[in-house]
């Protein structure tokens, strides 16, 4: 069984601030950093660490043909993923500030010219028994939804980042959330003071067949799955840059889920795999070998 990831790659251009700019202000980083990145890149390298069998789709310009050839070296099959002659590479600008909390401003490109013609012909090439991956930095996902449903690939969705795109799409074709407070709290119509209990409680109540993976950052993670639910902590770790936790969280969650694993496994793996991609600068550079993560399990 393998997975499609259908998702973004980004170039990002990562600036260090003391603090994150503020309307009519103009400030100095400390420092700029170039890495790959992009949901949908994070995620397929998270899951090949992890040890799954992951396809990558999507499309850079040739400024990213790096990014695919990152994708290759990281055991992704990047088979499906096109280079436009058109476009120019996602990019992501980002402020880190001295706690690793980051802000991004995304730039599609390629990532925004995904057409109908192009998800068909990427997904004739998968099996019905295969998972479809997806996030909300490429265009179209209402088609790729609709089409990997009827296809009848398990449709699992990372609904981030939150935005209008998602009102077009056919939530209930959903068989598996994996999103965070913010995203939660839209997809449920709730204030984003809810708390987790009533976040689970419904999104339960308006898509009652799916599953949910809630990740609630320094709180831990919730699965919630048919009768199971199940609560992990988050590991206790110096932060340096969280961008990507969250993508390296759901790629380890993902590949444990599809290699078996129960959910005590799987979660605590992801939630082991994110606290280690913290302690380090950037997005895909960030994340963890799945040796990496075993040994990080054996000294807790
Ligand atoms: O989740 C982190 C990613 O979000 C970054 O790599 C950036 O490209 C944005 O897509």
């Amino acid at each position: 069984m393998r997975i499609l990831n259908f998702g973004s790659l980004n170039i990002d251009f990562v600036y260090d601030v003391d603090h994150f700019v503020r309307p009519g202000e103009t400030i100095s980083s400390r420092a700029l950093g170039t890495y790959p990145g992009g949901k949908g890149l994070n995620q397929s390298i998270a899951l090949a660490r992890a040890g799954a069998s992951v396809v990558h789709a999507g499309q850079v310009g040739e400024d990213g043909r790096f990014l695919v050839e990152l994708l290759e070296e990281s055991g992704v099959d990047a088979s499906l993923t096109r280079v436009s002659t058109e476009l120019r590479t996602g990019n992501a600008i980002i402020q880190r500030d001295a706690e690793g909390n980051n802000c991004i401003i995304l730039y599609g490109g390629a990532n925004q010219d995904i057409s109908s013609e192009l998800t068909d012909e990427l997904l004739s090439q998968m099996q019905p028994e295969d998972w479809l991956l997806l996030q909300n930095e490429v265009n179209g996902l209402a088609h790729i939804v609709r089409a990997g449903k009827a296809r009848g690939m398990k449709v699992v969705l990372n609904p981030s980042p939150a935005n209008e795109a998602l009102e077009e799409v056919d939530l209930a074709a959903v068989d598996l959330f994996v999103l965070n407070e913010v995203e939660a709290a839209q997809l449920a119509g709730l204030d984003e003071a809810a708390d987790a209990g009533e976040l689970v409680g419904a999104l339960g109540r308006r898509f009652p067949t799916a599953e949910i993976v809630l990740t609630l950052g320094e709180e831990g993670s919730v699965l919630a799955s048919g009768d199971v639910l199940l609560r992990q902590e988050a590991f206790s770790v110096p932060v340096v840059d969280t961008t990507a936790a969250g993508d390296t969280f759901t790629g380890y969650l993902l590949a444990g889920m599809l290699a078996g694993e129960r959910p005590e496994v799987f979660m605590r793996r992801a939630s082991a795999a994110s606290a280690l991609a913290v302690t380090r600068p950037g997005a895909a550079v960030s994340i963890p070998r799945s040796d990496e993560v075993d040994e990080f399990i054996a000294r807790l």
